[in-house]
């Protein structure tokens, strides 16, 4: 091989305070598995010695604590993009110590090329393999690693053996032209392929290769509760009624999935329903649940970003490999999850909220406004384009104490212009023309948890009139209730205006 093997050491210290790194993968799959944990080793060897060692880090989406989490952990990080979903991270976010910017997915390669962000001093790239000139063969996910590896001064490759050569020919790696240049991007259909099965690099900057061999280690979903059953029964009841009504055709249309337990569920309810027909997923991450839907010849194709299995799915996808070859392609993150294609496609796109109020606003990552929880993701990329779109979540949280229905939503991601229907284990808000007051009482009627209901028909009551019926001074009510005595249900309008 052209390349010098390192060590994980070497290549951390190839890092100096304040450089910008790229990491391969998506999700916690494909993300690089020894590089990180030495880097967040030289950063506690500086800080011991009074130096300041911090990185700037930019990924596809989440990684996996070989990453956020032993960064995190070592206070290594600096700059954070486009998306987190570890505790430690999520901790070092929230007390100020990392800035993160929570950015639509799609959009980070796009401004990462123009140079937004600066110089890339390294990008960190887990693969099967790579060839002499540079074609390198990608695990389960391609993320933002095309225009990482395109953007970076130096590249260091892991190769993780655990990955069989199989995975070649899953892949499709392809880069728009940027604006004022760019064409239409040809996929038609979810299974289209437009671009290489390798991604191509220039060897030049191959500084060198480290051999692993370890499994991503991701665990498995909370099993399904009442709560959650009931959720994917409503999505799917949602979407008989518009196949029925011809609204969805019979062929039905591309479906894309969110992350998390509730978007578990929903896949499982899917999969439960005769009247739902065989689909198609256009979607950014393919959990667990979803190759049981191929296994079972529910779901025909999945177009992805990331194969997100647990480590015992993985191994059984590794094994029947074969079996998924033509069913299966993994695509960058601006393809994955791009706007032109989503809108052409039709995609119905389905993703969680944390909280949704009674106008049809959608808040997916702030905990009571403040305090990140992982970021927007894929979710607008999907939401704002979508044909139908829906989001899901319970009508209440933490045993009753947090109604995830709210007068107003505490920070909004998703706006009442992209948010066509709300779903949650009471019933089905369909909000498609619908002015703001028929939102509002859909949405109690049908999606609020039955022991908030009067407290939101109370909030109406307090409106002065408008065409959006807010009443300001009591608006965040639910939310400063819960951080005073941490009950919602115990909130007194009386006492706000
Ligand atoms: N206020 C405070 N906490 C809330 C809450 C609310 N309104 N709603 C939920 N929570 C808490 C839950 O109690 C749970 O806490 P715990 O971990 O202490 O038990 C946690 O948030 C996660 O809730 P859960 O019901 O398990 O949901 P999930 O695993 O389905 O995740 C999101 C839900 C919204 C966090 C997740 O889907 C997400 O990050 N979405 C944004 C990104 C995205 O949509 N990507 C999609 C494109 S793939």
């Amino acid at each position: 091989m052209a390349f010098p093997f390192i060590t994980a050491e070497q290549a951390a210290d190839l890092m100096k305070n304040g450089d910008s790194v790229g990491i391969s993968g998506f999700t916690a799959v494909g993300t690089p598995k020894v590089v990180a944990p030495a880097i967040a080793a030289k950063a506690r060897r500086e800080h011991e010695a009074g130096r300041e060692f911090k990185i700037n880090l930019f990924t596809g989406a989440s990684t996996n604590d070989y990453v956020d989490g032993e960064l995190a952990r070592a206070n290594a990080v600096n700059f954070r993009t486009p998306y987190q979903s570890c505790k430690d991270a999520r901790a070092g976010i929230n007390n100020g110590d990392i800035h993160y910017v929570d950015m639509h997915l799609s959009h980070l390669a796009q401004e990462m090329r123009y140079g937004f962000y600066g110089k890339l001093d390294l990008v960190v790239i887990e693969a099967a393999d790579v060839t002499d000139d540079g074609k390198i063969l990608l695990g389960s996910s391609v993320g933002n690693t095309p225009t990482l590896a395109h953007a970076a001064e130096k590249i260091v490759i892991e190769i993780n053996e655990h990955i069989p050569a199989a995975i070649r020919g899953l892949h499709d790696i392809y880069t728009p032209l940027d604006p004022p240049y760019r064409r239409e991007i040809p996929v038609y259909k979810p299974s289209d392929r437009i671009g290489t099965p390798y991604l191509q690099v220039d060897p030049a900057k191959i500084v060198g290769l480290i051999k692993t061999n370890q499994p991503d280690n991701v665990g498995g979903f909370t099993p399904l509760d009442e709560t959650t059953m009931r959720i994917g029964a409503n999505v799917c009841k949602f979407l008989i009624g518009e196949l029925r009504a011809g609204r969805i055709p019979k062929e039905f249309l591309p479906l894309q999935s969110g992350v998390g337990n509730i978007a578990n569920a929903v896949l499982h309810g899917l999969g439960e329903s005769a009247e739902i027909p065989q689909f198609d997923m256009y979607t950014e991450v393919i959990q667990d649940s979803v190759l049981d839907l191929m296994e079972q010849g529910k779901c025909r194709f999945g177009s992805t970003c990331a194969l997100t299995f647990s480590d015992a799915t993985m191994e059984r996808f590794f094994s029947e490999i074969e079996a998924f070859r033509d069913r299966i392609v993994i695509r960058p993150g601006e393809i994955s999850n791009n706007p032109e294609i989503v809108r052409r496609l039709g995609v119905i796109s389905m993703n969680t909220a944390l909280e949704a109020d009674i106008f049809g606003n959608v808040n997916s990552t702030h905990v009571v406004g403040t305090k990140m929880m992982n970021g927007i993701g894929g979710s607008g990329d999907f939401t704002r384009n979508a044909y139908i779109s829906i989001f899901s979540c319970p009508s209440i949280t933490k045993g009753g104490k947090i109604s995830n229905i709210v007068p107003l939503v505490s920070h909004m991601d998703h706006s009442e212009h992209s948010v066509k229907v709300l779903i949650t284990d009471q019933g089905i808000a369909d909000l498609r023309g619908k002015s703001p007051m028929q939102r509002a009482e859909l949405i109690i009627e049908n999606c609020a948890h039955p022991a908030y209901r009067p407290l939101l028909r109370d909030y109406l009551k307090l409106s002065k009139g408008g065409h959006t019926p807010q009443t300001l001074c009591a608006a965040f009510a639910f939310h400063e209730e819960f951080g005073k005595s941490g009950d919602m249900s115990l909130t007194d309008f009386a006492k706000y205006c």
